[in-house]
């Protein structure tokens, strides 16, 4: 555990505000900062930052916390990991053996075992066994300095090669096992995931081998084998090449499918490539690749799945503000195969013309229709119009309808006021929801809460409870008065009344209580409703005037149900209510 005083100085050093700014563009609104959740896809901001009491909470997806809950969901971080995070970029040194905890302690493990087997599988490539791999690699036009550069290597055949040689180094079966690099077979044995395999370590930002990829040779078994998420490897939050990519000087990121094509493309001379890792893109990726960049060419296989992937692709990054263009591949199958064929300089004229996201959207609807009938054409209007409603800027509006006029024999004229009564009729909805948004909120508790069965049952005695909590946290003064009138066990739900002695706890040893000190001992859910309880916009309303209805109305339920619910009670209720008393 570590002291509670230094968690307190990390906290003050650790500026909500600007830790949080590092990650979410926020605007001010009034005393407070909103912006786009970084925990769940949205186009309305309603993730708020709190600099008063240091906290946070979504409205849209209800998770809340403090600096430290933050540092640990975004960077999916154990607690002490994002402790040391924070601590490191405050300039602050951890107190000695607070570190020893042993999640950990396993993460350091399995990535020193990684960074191992990553080194057995490269010094392969230059034995006898491995130079099956090393001729592959050459043969699909990597250069020596690529395979180096990348650390590519090559998993022997057989079932214990990779297995004894980590033995032999002193890492156990479990931690193997919870590396992924072996798996558990019959008769608690374990044997080789990857073998006779060429190897693609996927590195980390850091700099650290969180896992890999391995391409058959011979297509046996599926054609990539990658490994699953471990604890230090989540591939929905991970890009293969960021760790080189991120110090392109080129003004954008190439996205591609898979690892050759990056591999490729940075040999072609282009440090900007990089790729998801055997799935589709997610929005944690897109986010990340936000953080790189303001611009994204999409490089993905010229074939059908490829395209639909690409448009995918294209609403991923929708909320980002990210710019997307899609690279229109023709000749070959994929960017490794263009390279080969044709070269660089035919790739980066590729990639300089490569199709903004307009031209290709635009594309794909004229495919649809068939434009010689009426019927095909109109309704290739109405979507090529409904597109241009969302362009910004008139005279691009004005472009692509002169375009699309051109080809199509449909007049501009008739087709740029389709387009303005679109946008006008879409910004009178916008204002229309714009008002709703700007209600003042009565946003509801998090999930975890509206289906705490004891919170339904009592839902009087519950908010009464959560405004008095508020309370405490907005003013710690009314707190001598509050425990002499209330002990903790006249609460009537269970989860407040924790919260209750938890506070009484705290305030005994502090004199003060704020988020941060509840990190370690609640749940995520329950941290969650926790920020919802103590945010300001739950607060604001409340006034030291209140104290006593508050109070009042908790104390009111031992006579208000004795009677009327012991009939209707159930034997624990019962039991609970008799021990109240
Ligand atoms: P592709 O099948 O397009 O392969 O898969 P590729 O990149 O052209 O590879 P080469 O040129 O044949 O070697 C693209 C990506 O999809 C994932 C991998 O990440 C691969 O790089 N994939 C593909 C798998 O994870 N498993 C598979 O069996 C196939
Ligand atoms: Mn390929």
């Amino acid at each position: 555990m570590l002291p509670d005083s230094f968690i307190e100085e990390l906290r003050f050093r650790s500026d909500i505000e600007s830790v949080i700014g590092g990650y979410v563009r926020l605007k001010r609104r009034g005393k407070n900062l909103l912006g786009l959740c970084p925990f769940h896809n949205e186009k309305t901001p309603s993730f708020t930052v709190y600099p008063e009491n240091q906290s946070f909470y979504c409205f849209g997806c209800g998770t809340g916390g403090d600096v430290i809950t933050f540092i640990r969901k975004a960077e999916n971080l154990d607690y002490i990991e994002a402790i040391k995070l924070l601590a490191d970029r405050a300039g602050m040194k951890l107190p000695e053996d607070s570190v020893d905890d042993r999640a950990a302690r396993m993460k350091t493990r399995i990535l020193e075992l990684n960074r191992e087997s990553a080194r057995y599988f490269h010094s392969q490539l230059s034995t006898p066994a491995g130079r099956r791999g090393l001729d592959y690699l050459r043969a699909r036009g990597l250069s020596d300095s690529t395979i180096r550069r990348f650390g590519l290597g090559y998993a022997p055949e057989g079932w214990d090669n990779l297995r004894n040689f980590l033995s032999s180094k002193g890492y156990t079966k479990e931690e193997m096992l919870a590396a992924a690099v072996v798996v558990q077979g019959k008769n608690n044995s374990t044997y080789d995931m990857f073998r006779g395999r060429v190897m693609f370590p996927i590195i980390d930002l850091r700099g650290a081998v969180i896992g890999f990829g391995g391409r058959t040779m011979d297509e046996r078994g599926p054609k990539y084998l990658n490994s699953p998420d471990t604890p230090v490897f989540k591939k929905s939050r991970n890009l293969f090449a960021l760790n080189l990519a991120k110090a392109t000087k080129r003004p954008q990121l190439i996205l591609c499918e898979g690892y050759m094509d990056v591999i490729s493309v940075h040999q072609g001379g282009f440090d900007n490539a990089v790729a998801t890792l055997g799935t589709s893109l997610t929005s944690e990726q897109a986010r990340i690749i936000s953080q790189y960049t303001n611009e994204v060419v999409v490089a993905y296989d010229s074939d059908g799945a490829g395209q639909a992937a690409a448009k995918r692709a294209i609403n991923i990054f929708d909320s980002t503000g990210v710019a997307v263009k899609v690279l229109s591949i023709t000749g070959a199958k994929d960017p490794d195969e263009f390279l080969k064929k044709y070269g660089s300089e035919r790739f980066e004229m590729l990639l300089s013309g490569s199709a903004g996201a307009t031209d290709y959207n635009i594309a794909r609807i004229r495919q649809k229709y068939d434009m010689e009938s009426a019927d095909g054409r109109v309704a290739f209007l109405k979507e090529f119009t409904s597109l241009l409603a969302d362009i910004r800027n008139p005279i691009e509006r004005e472009v692509y309808a002169a375009r699309e006029a051109e080809a199509t024999g449909i007049n501009k004229q008739a087709i740029l006021s389709e387009v303005d009564s679109k946008i006008k009729r879409r910004q009178k909805a916008r204002e229309k929801k714009e008002d709703r948004d700007l209600r003042p909120y009565t946003p509801g508790p998090p999930g975890a809460a509206r289906q705490d069965p004891d919170r339904m049952r009592w839902p009087k005695y519950a908010i009464a409870e959560e405004k008095l909590l508020g309370m405490l946290f907005k003013y710690p003064n009314c707190f001598a008065k509050t425990v002499e009138k209330l002990p903790p066990e006249k609460f009537v739900t269970e989860f407040n009344r924790r919260l209750y002695r938890a506070v009484c706890d705290k305030m005994a040893r502090h004199g003060q209580v704020n988020l941060s000190m509840f990190a370690q001992e609640l749940s995520d859910e329950e941290m969650n409703r926790l920020s919802w309880i103590t945010s300001p916009q739950q607060v604001d309303t409340i006034t030291q005037d209140g104290w006593k209805d508050y109070v009042d109305t908790i104390l009111g339920f031992a006579q208000q149900h004795s009677t009327e619910d012991i009939r209707t009670m159930s034997n624990d209720e019962w039991a609970k209510m008799f021990k109240n008393k």
